[in-house]
C-alpha cells in the first residue's frame, strides 16, 4: 500500500508557514508516496491548494488529512496531533527537548515523534535536512529588514545634491546562522557592520563576511557539537562591561545569542541601553518567555525607553517571510523523509544517527534519552 504524507495546517497564532509546498509535494511524489494537504494549508504562505493539485497531491478536510495519513509532516504541533491514528509518524519542530510533556502525551496516542530540531547539526549527510539552519537563515535576514523599518535613518551611505549621508553602524552579537544572515544582509544594504560572538571559531567567520570583528577581549567560550558554553560568572562579567563600553557608537544592535537548553545570556544591559543614542534600535532575536540578550525585551513586543532607543524583541520572524521560509522547510523536510522510510514504509533504526536524534517517542515511549531525562528532571520537580 502507498504511504501517505499528511500536511495539516498551521494553526498557532500568526504562524503562516506550511510545512510542505506544492514542489515538495511534487518531490515527495516522484518518491512514490501520497501527499495529501488539508484545504487552505498553503493559503498565509502564497501557495494555493490549486498549485498543490497541479503537483499531483489530494486535497482534503484536516478530519480527511488525520484518517488516511500515515506520516503527518507540520511546522509546529498540531494541538489535535492525538487525531491521528495510532502508529502514524509527526514530523515537525516539535520542540520536544523544551516541552518533555507533549512528548510523554504524544507517546500516550501511540504516535511516532520526530522533532526535526533535534537533528545533529554537525553530521554533514544531514545539512539539507536541518531545519533550525534554515529558519534561523530567514529570521537573520528578517531582523535587519526590522531593524532597518524602525530605524530613521539610512543603512547605506548616500551621496546626493543635497549631501553626503553617513552610513549606519550595526553591531551583530552573536555570529551562528542567524548572526552571520543578519551581518551579510546589513552589508548588502550598505551599513557598517560589526560583528561579536564568543566562540574564536565564529569570529574568524564574522570576518570572512567582510564585517569588522569586535574585540572584547573576553574568553572564549567553545562548548560540544559547535555551541557557546555558557559563561562563568566572572567571565559573563568581563564580557558585559566591555559591551557596555563599546555599545554607544551604534546605531542599530541585534543579537541572537543562545546557549542550547538555558536561558539566553543577557548581553545589553539597562546601562548599555542607556549609552545608545536616542533613534538607535535593538531587535533581540532571542527574546523569549525566559527571557532575551536584552533587559527587558518580550517576544514580538516593541518599546522605546525613555531616552528614545527602540527595543524590538523579535517574535516568530520566520513566519513574517512565509513563502521563502516555507520553501526552505519543505526542502528540509523531503531531505529528511527518506531516512525515515525505507522503499516508502516508515522503518524506525536507532543504528541510523539521523534517526537516533529526531525519533523521540515510538511504540507507545519516548524513547529519546535527553528528552526522558528532561522528563524526569520535571517529575523530580514536582
Ligand atoms: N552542519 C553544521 O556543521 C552546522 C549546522 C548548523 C549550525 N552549526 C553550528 O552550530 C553553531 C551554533 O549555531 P546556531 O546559529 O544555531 O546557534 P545559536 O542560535 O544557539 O546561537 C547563536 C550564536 O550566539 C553565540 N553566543 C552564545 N552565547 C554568547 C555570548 N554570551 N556572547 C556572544 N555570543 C554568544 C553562539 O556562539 C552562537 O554562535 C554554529 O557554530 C553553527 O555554525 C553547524
Amino acid at each position: 500500500m502507498t504511504t501517505s504524507i499528511g500536511v495539516v495546517r498551521e494553526a498557532a497564532v500568526g504562524e503562516c508557514r506550511v510545512a510542505l509546498t506544492p514542489d515538495g509535494a511534487g518531490r515527495l511524489q516522484k518518491l512514490g508516496l501520497r501527499v495529501v494537504i488539508e484545504t487552505g494549508a498553503g493559503e498565509s504562505a502564497w501557495f494555493d491548494d490549486a498549485d498543490y493539485v497541479a503537483a499531483g497531491a489530494a486535497i482534503g478536510s484536516r478530519e480527511q488529512v488525520y484518517a488516511e495519513s500515515d506520516v503527518i509532516v507540520c511546522v509546529r504541533p498540531p494541538a489535535d496531533a492525538r487525531s491521528a491514528r495510532t502508529g502514524v509518524m509527526v514530523v515537525g519542530l516539535l520542540g520536544l527537548l523544551a516541552d518533555p510533556a507533549l512528548a510523554e502525551q504524544l507517546a500516550g496516542a501511540g504516535l511516532t515523534a520526530v522533532s526535526v530540531d533535534l537533528l545533529p547539526r554537525t553530521l554533514s549527510r544531514a545539512q539539507g535536512m536541518d531545519a533550525l539552519t534554515s529558519q534561523a537563515n530567514v529570521a537573520g535576514y528578517k531582523a535587519v529588514l526590522v531593524a532597518a523599518g524602525a530605524y530613521g535613518g539610512y543603512l547605506p551611505m548616500l551621496m546626493t545634491a543635497a549631501g553626503t549621508t553617513r552610513p549606519a553602524q550595526v553591531l551583530v552579537l552573536g555570529a551562528g546562522v542567524a548572526g552571520l544572515q543578519a551581518i551579510a544582509t546589513a552589508r548588502r544594504l550598505g551599513a557598517m557592520v560589526t560583528g561579536y560572538d564568543v566562540r574564536e571559531a565564529a569570529q574568524a567567520d564574522i570576518a570572512s563576511t567582510g564585517a569588522a570583528v569586535l574585540d572584547l577581549a573576553a574568553t572564549a567560550g567553545n562548548g560540544e557539537g559547535g555551541y557557546a558554553r555558557r559563561l562563568t560568572d566572572e567571565e559573563a562579567q568581563a564580557q558585559q562591561g566591555a559591551l557596555d563600553a563599546a555599545i554607544g557608537r551604534f546605531d542599530i544592535v541585534i543579537t541572537t545569542a543562545q546557549v542550547p537548553g538555558r536561558r539566553p545570556p543577557l548581553l545589553v544591559t539597562v546601562d548599555a541601553l542607556d549609552r545608545l543614542r536616542p533613534g538607535a534600535v535593538v531587535v533581540d532575536l532571542a527574546a523569549s518567555e525566559f527571557g532575551g540578550n536584552v533587559a527587558g525585551s518580550q517576544p514580538d513586543t516593541t518599546w522605546v525607553t525613555p531616552r528614545g532607543v527602540t527595543v524590538i524583541g523579535a517574535g516568530n520572524l520566520p513566519a513574517s517571510v512565509p513563502q521563502a521560509a516555507s520553501t526552505a522547510y519543505a526542502r528540509n523536510i523531503c531531505a529528511l523523509l527518506p531516512v525515515l522510510l525505507a522503499d516508502g514504509e516508515i522503518r524506525i533504526d536507532f543504528g541510523d544517527e539521523v534517526q537516533a536524534g529526531v525519533v523521540v517517542t515510538h511504540d507507545g515511549t519516548v524513547v529519546h534519552p535527553q528528552v526522558r531525562a528532561a522528563l524526569q528532571k520535571k517529575e523530580v520537580r514536582s
